[in-house]
């Protein structure tokens, strides 16, 4: 099939409820590659389709509004969706999205930000400088034949030094933990506002890519220098801390001290415990306190009670939040990416038992996937466990005995982390099963998310249709969505994560960007 004839058909058609019957049924198809292959191709052409609403109606607007073609900028104006979209357009050899990319890129002012809101370290970092680093080491490597010159990936290299450049004086604050909400136009931020853990903890990647990739260590030495205020925590005295290498949540940046001894894997926290591993794997020499303390995070993880069964769902293991040393019963979407975070330190460090421990978190993920009406996860939800709970006066409630779980939110952000973890437990184990799910979460948002021109966030995954639209699509549909449900079924990609055994040549930052590991040319 022609990809112009399906837009058209798409977009003139407004297919507000999808019906995946369309796609050809593959199930009984005993090539299980011709398989993967045709779901990597629908994968794509999803992509496709959601790249052509948002270049249509938004472009270079930071999002598309995709109920009413509308556009916002809540990324400070400079085109988020196309700079999250460059990496996996590379992957999927988009040649005509990605040429439409680099053209832009060139073009962005980043001393400049559009709108009143400020500008945050982290999300600047993770989507927008995350993006074209990625694109400068994968065009720079296995997909050099997708650009037209040099001058492509040195504009790239030029545009991600003016951004960090630009956001340097973040960094400027009596500890050197930076601050995340930055005026632009005044270089200033409000000192008394604390920073979060997964704020200051998950820049170290991208400022020390871009370090090694112009040969300036200042950018990697601000990010290194804040994160030993996470790595060695402070706290007032007395307090009771969290179990070893877990950490609280706030951080004042006039003292360095944790101002709260609550955390957990999902919101505000999750991304540190992400890079300590991630940046071992960047580099396991200079980075191996790092993926120590990430050691001590997942032993006090897993032999607590912060590694919790349902009781009604002993089968299923969630990870709470805590309170200091108290399991709180509740996790999240974000929460669920910890299952291949897991995977991939099991599979650095030789661990088998670690992949094991991962698995079982991905498919207590995927299973609130399957416990819904319209077969995608809730955004977050609480249950009860197995060895805390007396149930005698408990008024029974069907779909708490049947799942382990109740929602407490339950809309669809068109999250990536389920996907993301089902990649990692794939890789892993090379079982078919994780394809399979893979792909069956991704037609369910396919069927329920998708609208006349692109993806949106819908309001109830338990209700038919998801309830209603948001009309928001965000960026990270593109940098990351669209890539894990593509790289689980490429089994030719350049830049897979390596099975067990094999060297790790890329690292995925936490917006799915792909960076090539230290010393890896
Ligand atoms: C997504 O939905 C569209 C519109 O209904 C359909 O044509 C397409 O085959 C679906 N793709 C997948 C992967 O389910
Ligand atoms: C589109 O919808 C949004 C609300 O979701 C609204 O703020 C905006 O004004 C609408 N734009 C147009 C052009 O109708
Ligand atoms: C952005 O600001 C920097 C530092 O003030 C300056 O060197 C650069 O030329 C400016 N870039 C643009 C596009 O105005
Ligand atoms: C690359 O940029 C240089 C300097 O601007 C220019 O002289 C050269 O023609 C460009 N090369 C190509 C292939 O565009
Ligand atoms: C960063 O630079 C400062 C000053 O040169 C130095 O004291 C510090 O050790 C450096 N930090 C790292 C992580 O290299
Ligand atoms: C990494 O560690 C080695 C050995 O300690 C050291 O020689 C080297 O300078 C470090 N490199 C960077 C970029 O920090
Ligand atoms: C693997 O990880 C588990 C869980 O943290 C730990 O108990 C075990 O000692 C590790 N095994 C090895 C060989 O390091
Ligand atoms: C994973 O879950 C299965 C099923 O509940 C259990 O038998 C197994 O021991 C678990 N593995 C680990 C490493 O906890
Ligand atoms: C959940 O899984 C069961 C068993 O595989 C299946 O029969 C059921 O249709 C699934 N439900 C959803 C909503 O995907
Ligand atoms: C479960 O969630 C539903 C809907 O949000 C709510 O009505 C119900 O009271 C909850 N049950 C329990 C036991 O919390």
């Amino acid at each position: 099939m022609r990809l112009h004839d399906i837009l058209i058909g798409v977009l003139v058609s407004c297919t507000f409820s999808a019906s995946s019957q369309s796609l050809p049924d593959v199930s009984g198809d005993n090539d299980i590659h011709a398989i993967s292959r045709k779901r990597a191709q629908a994968v794509k052409e999803a992509f496709e389709f959601a790249w052509h609403g948002y270049h249509t109606f938004a472009f270079p607007n930071d999002e598309l509004l995709p109920v009413n073609n509308s556009y916002s900028n809540s990324r400070n104006g400079w085109g988020a969706t196309a700079v999250d979209a460059l990496s996996t357009a590379i992957l999927m050899e988009s040649q005509d999205v990605v040429t439409t990319i680099l053209e832009y890129i060139p073009t962005i002012d980043f001393n400049v930000s559009k709108g009143n809101a400020p500008v945050s370290l982290f999300e600047t970092t993770i989507r927008y400088l995350g993006g074209m680093l990625s694109g400068v080491d994968l065009l720079d490597g296995p997909y050099q034949h997708l650009t037209q010159s040099p001058n492509d990936t040195i504009a790239l290299t030029l545009q991600a030094v003016n951004l960090a450049s630009k956001m340097e004086f973040a960094f400027d604050t009596p500890t050197g933990i930076p601050a995340n909400n930055l005026d632009f136009k005044k270089e200033s931020f409000d000192l008394s506002q604390s920073t979060g853990l997964a704020v200051a903890g998950s820049l170290d990647l991208e400022w020390t890519r871009l370090s090694d990739l112009v040969q300036v260590p200042d950018f990697a030495n601000l990010t290194q220098d804040a994160e030993q205020y996470l790595l060695y925590p402070k706290y007032e005295s007395n307090t009771i801390q969290p179990y070893p290498g877990l950490r609280g949540t706030n951080i004042d940046l006039s003292t360095g001290e944790f101002l709260d001894v609550m955390g957990g894997w999902g919101s505000g926290d999750d991304s540190y415990y992400e890079y300590l591993i991630k940046m071992f794997v960047y580099d396991p020499v200079n980075f191996s306190a790092y993926k120590d303390e990430w050691l001590k995070a997942i032993h006090s993880s897993a032999s607590t009670e912060i590694f919790s069964h349902p009781y009604s769902r002993p089968d299923l293991t969630f990870l709470s939040n805590w309170d200091a040393q108290n399991a709180i019963l509740r996790s999240s979407h974000l929460a669920c990416f910890a299952g291949g975070n897991w995977i991939l330190g099991g599979l650095v460090l030789g661990n088998q038992t670690l992949i094991d421990l991962g698995q079982n978190l991905t498919e207590s993920c995927i299973s609130t996937y399957n416990a819904t009406l319209t077969g995608i996860g809730p955004e977050a939800w609480k249950w009860e466990d197995e060895n805390l709970f007396e149930d005698e006066d408990e008024v029974v409630d069907m779909f708490i005995e049947d799942k382990g779980f109740n929602i407490t939110d339950p809309s669809y952000d068109l999250r990536p982390e389920v996907l993301e973890s089902l990649y990692y437990a794939y890789r892993a184990t090379g079982d078919s099963k994780y394809q399979d799910l893979s792909w069956k979460a991704f037609r369910a948002i396919n069927a329920s998310c998708r609208t006349g021109s692109g993806f949106s966030a819908i309001t109830n995954v338990n209700a038919p249709h998801g309830g209603s639209f948001t009309n928001f699509q965000e960026s990270f549909m593109f940098a990351e969505t669209f890539k894990y449900a593509w790289l689980i079924q490429a089994e030719d990609s350049k830049v897979h994560v390596g099975k067990m055994g094999e060297e790790q040549t890329w690292v995925f930052n936490t917006e799915g960007h792909p960076f090539k590991v230290r010393n890896q040319q």
